[in-house]
């Protein structure tokens, strides 16, 4: 399996046996023969690895909780969610649709945070029925709609403010959510006045703050100048009488998809909390990770439906497009595609590897030396955050399965969708 660029090493979980690429001990091609293609897998040891990976002993924290919060935007399967929930998640959501499936997975209401700039009159409403754990508001506008409905129902409505801390978290400028231009938070200027002004408001108790300032950051350094920021406003907020119970350190932490080298998760719980103890800070401590809980565990299965030369360009015509994996086309994301058959017979050649939709941008990976025929099954690597969450039925095409591997076992955990679901609610 060679490649252009150097892959250090296939998903976690992916190993070459013989000539055929498993999963756990399930392989890849005989999941794509079962179950078809395009298919996304996932490894539930894979999944529960990297939800290891977050735990801290409690018994060296006894001062505080650590909750760890799963962004259910990242990947928002049920059977996922529900691994998540039995072992104590919290979940982060951005809309009512997030709750109701954070729920349905069994996650018991008072562990849900409700993100998001847009909550409407309906969604608040839901949440607060339900009695989640805290809304991170994003506005003084929120704060004030937040506060009439739960007069409305007799409610309290339990509030942290996410606060923009003006940090570059040095990612993609569409992943990056900290800085002064972004549509996300508060301005870090306005805040102790937006805070006085939640503290006077009877339907609100103000329990928290928070920031989220982006997404695959791969470096502790915006982490902790945002920390320092935020406890900064902590003060400020002590010295005005406002005391919180929790922070929340929001997600972002990035994944190795090709040679980045990002901090352990263990790494940012343990400068957070140095952090927090260097400021004599004993607030209950939350974490917001979505894509480092989910990307290595999963792989998209694809068959190459063509190859085809072009002037001088190779290219590999697959079946999945940007509909069921977008963020090639949306970032330029690099991932790692690895052919499911080891051949010896067949010369590498450099190809774009392409999808069905009609559109320039539907590409999976571009100038990657690859050994195929006709007929293979490629696996996209690291495919589990912000893969099938973000798929479409651009060009009505039906999104793909979803299948659980557990050691030998392989079950579906989302069926693929039929054609006439994709026109049921039309006239
Ligand atoms: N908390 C909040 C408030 C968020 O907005 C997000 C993600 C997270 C937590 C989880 O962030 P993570 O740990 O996954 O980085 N579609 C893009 C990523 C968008 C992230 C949006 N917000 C991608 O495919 O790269």
């Amino acid at each position: 399996m060679s490649s252009l660029f150097p892959v250090p090493q296939l998903s976690p979980r992916v190993t070459e046996q013989g000539t055929q690429l498993f999963l756990e001990n399930v392989s890849l091609n005989g999941l794509a023969k079962q179950f078809g293609t395009p298919l996304y897998v996932y490894s539930q040891a894979q999944l529960l690895a990297d939800w290891a990976a977050w735990q801290y002993p409690e018994d060296q924290v006894p001062e505080r909780n650590i909750h760890v919060c799963y962004a259910v935007k990242a990947c928002s399967n049920l059977s996922v969610l529900r691994l998540f929930a039995e072992r104590g998640a919290f979940f982060d959501t951005v809309s009512e649709g997030e709750i109701a499936r954070a729920l349905a997975a069994g996650a018991p209401a008072n562990r849900v945070v409700f993100s998001g700039v847009a909550k409407s009159e309906r969604e608040i409403t839901f949440a607060l029925a339900q009695g989640i754990f805290c809304f991170n508001a994003e506005s003084a506008a929120e704060l004030e709609r937040l506060n009439e409905i739960a007069l409305r129902m007799g409610k309290r409505a339990p509030i942290s403010l996410r606060v923009n801390p003006d940090v570059d978290a040095k990612t993609h400028p569409y992943i990056s959510t900290g800085l002064r231009g972004n549509k996300f938070g508060i301005a870090h200027t306005d805040a102790l006045a937006v805070y006085q002004r939640a503290a006077s408001l009877p339907g609100l108790d103000v329990i928290g703050i928070d920031y989220h300032i982006g997404s695959q950051i791969t470096e502790l350094s915006p982490f902790l100048d945002a920390q320092n920021r935020l406890f900064e406003l902590v003060r400020q907020l002590r010295a005005v009488g406002i005391e919180l119970t929790h922070i929340d350190l929001g997600g972002g932490l990035g994944v190795r998809y090709r040679d980045e080298t990002p901090p352990a998760p263990r790494e940012l719980i343990e400068q957070s909390l140095k952090g927090l103890r260097d400021a004599g800070f004993a607030h209950d401590l939350l974490f917001e990770p979505g894509r480092s809980l989910v990307a290595n565990s999963c792989v998209l299965l694809t068959q190459v439906e063509y190859l085809k030369h072009n002037d001088d360009k190779n290219f590999a015509i697959v079946d999945a497009g940007m509909n069921d994996f977008i963020r090639p086309a949306l970032y330029e994301a690099w991932v790692g595609v690895e052919n499911c058959t080891v051949h010896d017979d067949v010369p590498a050649q450099v190809y774009d590897v392409v999808g069905p939709v009609c559109e320039s941008s539907d590409w999976l990976a571009l100038d990657r030396s690859l050994n195929v025929k006709q007929g293979d099954v490629l696996a996209v690597l690291s495919a589990g955050a912000y893969g099938f969450s973000m798929s479409s039925n651009y060009n009505t095409r039906t999104r793909p399965a979803e299948v659980l591997v557990d050691g030998a076992d392989a079950r579906v955990i989302r069926r693929r969708e039929v054609l006439t679901e994709l026109w049921a609610h039309e006239v």
